[in-house]
């Protein structure tokens, strides 16, 4: 059988880079999947690319940043699909770049609405709809920004290690009621977010980074959180997962 089979996810941001991975490949392994983000064209062909796989899909709109728009999208997914099990806070931001004492303010507030935010917010929901359907999984997307700094991206930074805390403090609040909650960290990942924003010769500096020699791909999260997502993980909560070639040991 396969391992999220009559399970329902819903992943959010998942119309591009490693939330569609993470969408693919729960829909690939049996469940019914809820691609959410706030680009539509980008969400809709996530949807198509399922469906056409023979896997079971529908998309909502949703902006994480806005309390009420995550209200909707549990609604959305127990309506259409009977219940919640898994939930994946993926969407997220880079942000400018700038050093802290020149940061836009503006910035500060839109990196912290999507990517911290947005994570508590997803929770605030998600987490009524798996007690009533009986426990569940949720991961949320941190990043090796979430336990290291980098100059130029404090804002994200901050997001990222306040997304380690509050996965730790809600997986605390029902590790005994059947819900489990953990983090990964992704080293740099080939995805639109990182080559939008970075030169190629920025993107060749990013891989000394990385002990491996190389960033990496989406579909290697995407492994971690399926892992994470499934019975597999039965005794796995309140942890942080870095999947980044390495770059944290160093
Ligand atoms: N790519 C990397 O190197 C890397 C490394 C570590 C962590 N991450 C994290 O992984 C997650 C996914 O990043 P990615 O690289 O796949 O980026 P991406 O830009 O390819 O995809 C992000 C998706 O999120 C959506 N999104 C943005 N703001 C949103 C909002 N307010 N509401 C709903 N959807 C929204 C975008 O439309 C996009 O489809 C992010 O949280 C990012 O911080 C990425």
């Amino acid at each position: 059988m396969a391992s999220l089979e009559n399970k329902v996810a819903l992943v959010t941001g998942a119309g591009s880079g490693i939330g569609k991975a993470i969408a693919l490949t729960f829909a690939a392994e049996g469940a019914k999947v809820v691609v959410s983000d706030i680009n539509e064209e980008g969400g809709n062909a996530v949807v198509e690319e399922i469906k056409s796989n023979g896997g079971t899909a529908l998309f909502v709109k949703a902006d994480t940043s806005k309390p009420e728009d995550n209200e909707k999208l549990v609604e959305h997914a127990v309506q259409g699909f009977g219940g919640l099990h898994i939930a994946v806070n993926n969407a997220g931001i880079g942000g400018p770049a700038a050093l802290a004492g020149d940061y836009p303010l503006d910035g500060w507030d839109k990196v912290i609405e999507i990517n911290l935010s947005g994570v508590f917010y997803g929770l605030r929901y998600q987490i009524p709809a798996l007690l009533r359907s009986g426990g569940g999984s949720i991961i949320n997307m941190a990043s090796i920004l979430g336990q290291v700094g980098t100059k130029l991206s404090p804002a994200y930074v901050a997001a990222k290690h306040g997304v380690v805390g509050l996965t730790k403090a809600a997986a605390l609040g029902y590790a005994d009621q059947k819900i489990r909650i953990n983090a990964v960290g992704p080293g740099y990942i080939h995805t639109p977010l990182v080559e939008k924003s970075l030169t190629p010769e920025q993107l060749d500096g990013l891989v000394s980074l990385h002990p491996i020699g190389r960033l990496g791909e989406s579909q290697e999260i995407a492994e971690l959180a399926l892992w994470l997502a499934s019975d597999k993980a039965s005794f796995v909560t309140g942890a942080y997962y870095a999947a980044d070639g390495g770059y944290l040991a160093q």
